[in-house]
């Protein structure tokens, strides 16, 4: 018996409409030619030494790890089978049908989907959803399974009248195949044995068709691109580095370029589970080591010499949105690309897509499930191609750094700029030189809190005092900067974010113009501190939590603007109908409720010092 290779493939439906006893009569039809072909590999491998079995039950195992590095808290089930012609991987994907993070996991690896529809409910929108996300994951294969036949008497007219109307849906979505093929899951019609209740169907069985479609990787020859995971250096003899081959092969001798940095070697070896060899293509999970010692560390890209991928740092890519939180622009993500793992945002939303017409909506925001066009910015330059090219080095997945839940999957469409094109200034009177002439360390103390906590009076305080004493200090104050720089910006999420961004940069430029800045700003979120917090080094960023209850603020009322919220002539205000998120970790925390504004500046003061 030959090699058989593996096909992996997704299913999608909605709740009811039957997937969960599609895939058990999968499973169990083919449980029989399960053992046998378990045995045919057995005999195989010791016959010929190959993997066999344990390599694709390893692949599964490697799928799970894979995801599990990537912080993405998933719920897929790969199950496996097998028929004599090859092994299937079926992503499983259970959980609310509300939620598409599950889908979409399962679809990123997959070759093919087969996408479920109750013949008695036709074409919903949750099947659009589905369909538009299979798409827009890469899958350009699918089968239509007409499911429940049996509960509309084998209706040939029920039949056309879905498939057409799923064709004339999908008509922008670019599958290069849709086989419908009606079904009863059930009762087992044309699942593995041609039904004779539909004589009017001549086309293949779900099975006959899950066996002769092609891998979606066998697409032509491509070159050789992996993501380093791991530097592995068990001893000091021995330097190899760990990753799966994302595309194309690699052979002993071949030479390999290391990006981003461009340094260039030759494959000395290759290995996979300890045993040298000379080859290793695509989806392989190898060790390499190479002829001459250089640096290379995890999130770096081993690619052939001769064809390299480009790297940048701004992207348009399209992104599902995975979080009950609605995306903001602007607000910093963790960002994970292959092995990478780095801060990013979105800079603009450019549009959304209907799920229904996939025509693009405006959009400020993306909220659960929606797709969207967006304009990311990362930290830093990364190598990429993409997703359409790619699929694991065009892929990236969002990470709220509060909750460490993924929020969103992304595909990368194209770079916006290359890194290469901007560069950093280098210039000679630097930091250090401008805070010496002022004697001073330059710092940045960001204080947060309600309308009303005390912020700007303590502030002012602490410049008065610190003025005299002869340092140089500046305040940026909200109510001051939002009649000038930020004077376009209102109080929806979506500008409160902006504001806070456009702040902490104001406020990194004054500390490298030596100064010691004080910021009062509500900022009433975690993230945008966050992001100002990581513009800083470690202990020139003092955030100061001015802390005093709602109801106090509230009493206090100096500028009668909660009294102006409570009438509802004064929507989105912090407190009463938009969220402050009080800081889990400040550097100060401050009862400016129980102690005097003074009180308060002196141990500010104490901490500067
Ligand atoms: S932030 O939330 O974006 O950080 P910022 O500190 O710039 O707010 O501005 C807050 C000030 O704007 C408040 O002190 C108050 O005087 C005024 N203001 C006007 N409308 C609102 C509102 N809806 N919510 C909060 N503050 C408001």
């Amino acid at each position: 018996m030959g090699d058989i290779d593996t096909l992996r493939f997704i299913t999608c439906g909605s709740v009811d409409d039957g997937k969960s006893t599609l895939i058990g009569r999968l499973l169990y039809e083919s449980k029989s030619i399960f053992d046998d072909q378990m045995r045919a590999v057995e005999v195989d491998s010791r016959q010929y030494g190959t993997q066999g079995e344990q390599a694709d039950l390893a692949l599964l195992v490697d799928g799970l790890q894979a995801e599990r590095e990537q912080g993405i808290t998933i719920d897929v089930a790969y199950r496996f089978f097998a028929t004599p012609n090859r092994r299937f991987i079926v992503a499983d994907t259970p959980g609310h049908e509300q939620y598409t993070r599950n889908m979409a996991t399962g679809a990123s690896t997959a070759d093919i989907a087969v996408i479920l529809i109750d013949a008695r409910k036709g074409v919903l929108t949750q099947t659009r959803r589905h369909s538009r996300i299979v798409a827009l994951m890469g899958i350009r294969q699918v089968v239509l399974a007409i499911n429940k036949m049996d509960l509309v008497g084998f209706s040939p007219s029920v039949f056309r009248e879905i498939v057409s109307s799923f064709q004339a849906f999908a008509n922008d979505l670019q599958f290069s195949s849709i086989q419908a093929i009606p079904l009863s899951a059930l009762q087992g019609d044309n699942v593995f044995v041609p039904s004779a209740r539909t004589p009017w169907y001549s086309g293949p069985t779900l099975m006959s068709r899950l066996n002769s479609m092609a891998p979606a990787s066998q697409g032509g020859a491509h070159p050789f691109r992996m993501p380093v995971q791991w530097v592995n250096r068990p001893n000091l003899d021995f330097r190899g580095f760990t990753g799966r081959v994302a595309q194309g092969a690699i052979q002993k001798g071949d030479s390999v370029c290391v990006l981003p940095s461009g340094l260039i070697s030759r494959v000395k070896g290759i290995v996979v589970w300890q045993d040298e060899q000379e080859r290793a293509g695509e989806g392989e999970s190898i060790t390499l080591t190479l002829e001459d010692e250089l640096d290379i560390s995890r999130g770096d890209v081993l690619v052939a010499q001769d064809s390299q991928p480009a790297v940048a740092d701004a992207f348009q890519a399209h992104l599902l949105w995975m979080s009950e939180q609605s995306l903001v622009a602007g607000r910093p993500y963790l960002v994970k690309l292959h092995a990478k793992e780095l801060n990013g945002s979105v800079s603009t939303i450019k549009h959304k897509e209907d799920v229904n017409t996939g025509s693009h909506l405006a959009a400020r925001t993306l909220e659960l499930n929606e797709i969207g066009v967006v304009n990311l910015t990362l930290s830093q330059p990364v190598v990429f191609e993409p997703y359409k090219v790619n699929r694991p080095l065009g892929a990236f997945i969002l990470i709220d750094k509060m909750t460490q839940a993924t929020v969103g999957a992304g595909m990368i469409d194209f770079a916006l700029r290359r890194a290469t094109n901007i560069h950093w200034q280098s210039l000679e009177v630097d930091r250090t030189a401008r805070a010496q002439l002022m004697h001073q360390r330059p710092r940045c103390v960001w204080f947060t809190g309600l309308s009303g906590s005390g912020k700007s009076t303590i502030a002012n305080l602490l410049e008065k005092q610190l003025h005299a004493e002869r340092r140089h200090t500046f305040i940026l104050d909200g109510d001051n900067i939002r009649h000038g720089l930020n004077q376009d910006l209102g109080f929806t999420v979506t500008d409160r974010v902006e504001n806070i961004r456009r702040i902490a940069h104001v406020a990194k430029l004054m500390t490298d113009a030596g100064l010691i800045v004080l910021v009062s700003f509500i900022s009433p979120f975690r993230a945008e501190r966050q992001l100002a917090r990581d513009l800083f080094a470690e202990g020139d960023f003092l955030e100061v939590f001015v802390d005093a209850s709602l109801a106090v603020c509230e009493h206090r009322d100096t500028k009668g603007l909660y009294a102006k919220s409570r009438r509802g002539e004064l929507p989105n205000f912090t407190g009463i109908d938009s969220a402050y998120e009080a800081p889990l970790r400040p550097e100060l925390h401050l009862s400016s409720d129980k102690e005097s504004p003074e009180a308060c500046m002196r141990r500010i003061l104490e901490k500067l010092r």
